[in-house]
């Protein structure tokens, strides 16, 4: 017999189910509440609102947990490449090496896009963001590739997996490509996933790519560290429109949108910018930490804060000591890094921030690693919705497999009450 939560109102007692999930947390089922009582619950921001049950992610903010189907977020940045961890998160289990081969082999089948989408990239101004380019070109995905996915085909759901895992690295790289009037290219097949991020970012024509290793290991550890995070703002955003039975491209644009915010994967560019110009300004991060604790002031110190890691997020940890390995192994000297390490130290000291638990975020320390691998600052959100795409992709699945029910929240009406409608004349 399940535990039930009561409520009274007004002299009344309603009785709801209290759910309980694999990890012991817990939640009142209030699906009955506003037919038994008339009254919804409210909750800005949703910070104590479940959306869905899901078997994707499991991550405990007060003790910095954070699990893919179960496996540790530290075992997978360590043991498993992007790939893999891309096919455990869509389909729930770690791939064979066969079926990982088959996953890799099926992907490369869709290395190439709509020669015309070039006209639509060329058409951005060149200083264009390149996450609105790519929230655009993923969205324009949808109208090279009208045919509806039938959710009830095993086949038809994976052939539009492996469609966007081959195509949206490309749309990707052109953000840059368009920026930097380079030419755009298909990258090359034979390559790695990650390996071939890189070649469709950077290769010159004429020019074979030259693969760094530890350049592909440490983009293959981002991108897996950033894969998912159950249900984030983006995250959220994929369910939602793909809730109204829009396609997967349609509700992954919504999704790129959703990341570009400084609030959330916007941060990472942010981050880096906040550092800069903390340096040219003299390197007085205490000024800085002075600026971030006063309320007058809208500066906020980037990379700090989470939703919900209120301890140090797992992620966090994994990148700082990558930060560290991939600057020495590659021979630089980031002044950045030391401003960053300085603001670290001074937060985690204070007040202020010890008493909000506001630990360093993933994105404190990933910017300074993607500047170490020379990806310009603006392409810094576009890498992480590189990583995401599976997550956004196997939240999607799930959703629709489901055959969860439209999103749609309500609201409390606060405006005025109904009255007379004065014509123009008379206002
Ligand atoms: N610097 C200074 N103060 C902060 C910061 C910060 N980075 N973050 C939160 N606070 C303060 C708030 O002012 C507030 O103080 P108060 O209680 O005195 O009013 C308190 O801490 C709680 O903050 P909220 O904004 O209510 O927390 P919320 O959970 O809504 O926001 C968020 C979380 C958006 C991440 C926030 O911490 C923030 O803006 N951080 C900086 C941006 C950032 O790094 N975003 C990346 C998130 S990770 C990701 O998306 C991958």
């Amino acid at each position: 017999m399940s535990d039930t939560a009561t409520l009274e109102y007004k002299g009344k007692k309603i009785e709801f189910p209290v759910i309980e999930g694999t990890e012991n947390e817990l939640a009142i089922d209030i699906k009955a509440l506003r037919a038994s009582t008339g009254i919804i619950t409210l909750d800005p921001g949703y910070k104590n609102t479940g959306s869905c049950e899901s078997a994707i992610t499991y991550l405990d903010g007060e003790k910095g947990i954070l699990r893919y189907r179960g496996y540790k977020i530290e075992d997978l940045a360590e043991k498993a490449d992007f790939l893999e961890v891309a096919y455990l998160l869509i389909f729930g289990e770690l791939p064979t090496k066969a079926q990982l081969d088959k996953f890799h082999n099926d992907i490369r089948e869709h290395l190439e896009v709509d020669e015309d989408i070039k006209k639509i990239v060329d058409s951005f101004p060149r200083t264009a963001h390149p996450m609105g380019v790519l929230s655009s070109l993923t969205s324009a995905l949808t109208a090279f590739n009208p045919s509806v996915v039938n959710i009830n085909s095993e086949e038809d759901m994976y052939n539009a997996v492996v469609k966007i895992m081959g195509k949206f690295p490309i749309l990707a790289a052109w953000t840059l490509r368009r920026r930097n009037s380079k030419p755009y290219d298909y990258g090359d097949s034979e390559l790695g996933y990650v390996e071939n991020i890189l070649c469709l970012m950077f290769k010159k024509p004429n020019e074979k790519y030259k693969i760094n290793p530890k350049v592909v290991d440490a983009l293959d550890k981002l991108l897996i560290l950033h894969a998912d995070h159950e249900q984030n703002c983006s995250t959220s955003t994929v369910r939602i429109v793909g809730s109204s039975h829009a396609g997967l491209f349609a509700s992954l644009s919504a999704g790129v949108s959703a990341l570009w915010g400084p609030l959330h994967g916007g941060a990472n560019q942010a981050v880096i910018e906040m550092l800069e110009s903390i340096r040219q300004d003299g390197g007085d991060t205490a000024k800085y930490m002075k600026k971030a604790k006063d309320k007058e002031d809208p500066f906020r110190l980037m990379g700090f804060g989470h939703r919900v890691y209120k301890n140090f997020d797992p992620r966090a940890k994994i990148i700082k000591k990558s930060a560290d390995e991939v600057l020495a192994d590659l021979g630089i000297n980031d002044p950045v890094l030391t401003i960053a390490k300085s603001l670290e130290k001074q937060a985690l000291e204070d007040d202020y921030f010890v008493k909000r638990k506001l630990y360093p975020n993933v994105d404190f320390y990933s910017g300074i690693i993607y500047r170490a691998l020379g990806i310009p600052t603006e392409m810094f959100t576009v890498m992480f919705a590189l990583g995401r795409l599976p997550g956004w992709i196997a939240q999607w699945r799930e959703m629709r497999l489901k055959q969860e029910p439209i999103g749609r929240p309500r609201q409390i009406y606060v405006g005025e009450n109904q009255r007379e409608f004065v014509s123009l004349d008379k206002r």
